[in-house]
């Protein structure tokens, strides 16, 4: 199966697909200027907590390539500038900061250590192109080790995009659903639509379509009825930030999905790999992403604005909510799966001292 990079640095520029677009038009965009980019995260051209991290990341890549100067305090001066625009795109997924932290820790050890701004320059690059290939490598192995949670026949219910589309390629839970669709599993999907922006009938649907897995899609008010009909055997998706408590943030809609899996008997899974886990915020620092009201008030459709409502109606537009520890049945890294307590298992998993 070919993967699709969603997000990649090629010489001196940064080349996307537009995910606004899919699946009407496959749309490449591409740029020199790390202010373009942060845009594209932040008006969802690229998307999902692994790609936007991967993004950031080639964010310092650009602002790096393109420095004007040759002298090293300068160089720092215009990543620390970068960063700070990159990191005021999204505030929920933690792979974003998790990604800018790593670079721009690389810059500061390769500036201290050689004083030269060249060598910087490579360090940056290099750092955030092995930020894209851990990914795909961890996405890859997290579908190996999730696809022995998917029996043959199963129907596996997924919420959002968390495929090639959500990530640097292959894909978290859409992963771990390939994984066990390439090892012969006959399995089938019902995605949800994940309204207000609609990445599961829009993206998900795109992606599976693509594979030829079987897919089917509801709209979000439907989970409640096909699990009360024995319709879906496991739910997989994503996570956009970890708490060791095992709370964890994810596209809107996550929670009410896992209420009812827990009232189904239902397992339910999220898988991320261990650049999602945060180990330093609490859940009452966790910030969730409030997004424009005419999300809500519209159809997700690039070409004009459909409104479904009437157009000056107050909105609650939350980008993400959060699912406490006691609903989640498991969750799948690319170190192993964590069982409950997950503040013993996680901490386990990211070999951080217990306590
Ligand atoms: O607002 P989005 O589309 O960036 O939200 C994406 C999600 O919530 C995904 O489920 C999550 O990032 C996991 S992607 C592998």
């Amino acid at each position: 199966m070919e993967i699709l990079k969603p997000v990649d640095l090629i010489g001196s520029k940064v080349k996307w697909i537009d995910t606004r677009f899919i699946p009407w038009e496959e749309i490449w965009r591409e740029t020199e200027d790390y202010r373009r980019l942060a845009k594209a995260i932040k008006d969802l051209e690229i998307r999902g907590a692994p790609a936007i991290g991967v993004a950031a990341a080639f964010g310092l890549a650009l602002a790096a390539l393109h420095y004007p100067g040759k002298d090293l305090e300068g160089l720092m001066r215009a990543l620390e500038e970068a960063k700070e625009v990159l990191s005021k795109t999204r505030p929920t997924a933690v792979n974003l900061f998790w990604a800018l932290e790593r670079v721009m820790k690389k810059a500061k050890e390769v500036a201290e250590k050689t004083g030269s701004a060249e060598e910087v320059r490579e360090a940056v690059v290099q750092e955030a192109k092995k930020i894209q290939q851990e990914d795909i490598d961890m996405n890859i192995k997290m579908g190996r080790i999730g696809a022995k949670l998917i029996d043959h026949g199963d129907t596996v219910l997924t919420h959002c995009n968390t495929g090639s589309l959500a990530t640097a390629g292959y894909g978290t839970a859409l992963g771990v659903i390939r994984s066990a669709w390439e090892e012969g599993k006959e399995i089938s999907v019902i995605a949800t639509e994940t309204r207000p922006v609609d990445q599961g009938a829009r993206l998900t649907v795109w992606e599976l379509k693509r594979d030829g897995i079987p897919v089917r899609l509801i709209s979000d008010t439907m989970v409640g009825y096909v699990m009360s009909e024995g319709l879906v055997d496991k739910v997989f998706l994503g996570a956009d930030r970890i708490l060791l408590s095992g709370h964890f943030a994810n596209k809107i809609g996550t929670y009410q999905i896992a209420v009812l899996a827990k009232h189904h008997g239902v397992p339910f899974y999220t898988v991320a790999p261990t650049s999602t886990v945060d180990p330093k915020t609490t859940l009452d620092q966790l910030v969730i992403e409030e997004r424009h009201p005419d999300e809500v008030r519209c159809c997700p459709y690039p070409y004009e604005k459909i409104y479904v409502t009437v157009p000056d109606v107050d909105v609650l537009n939350p980008a993400f909510d959060v699912t406490p520890p006691e609903l989640v049945t498991g969750i799948v890294t690319e170190r192993g799966i964590a069982y409950p307590p997950y503040y013993v298992s996680l901490r386990r998993l990211l070999a951080l001292d217990e306590g």
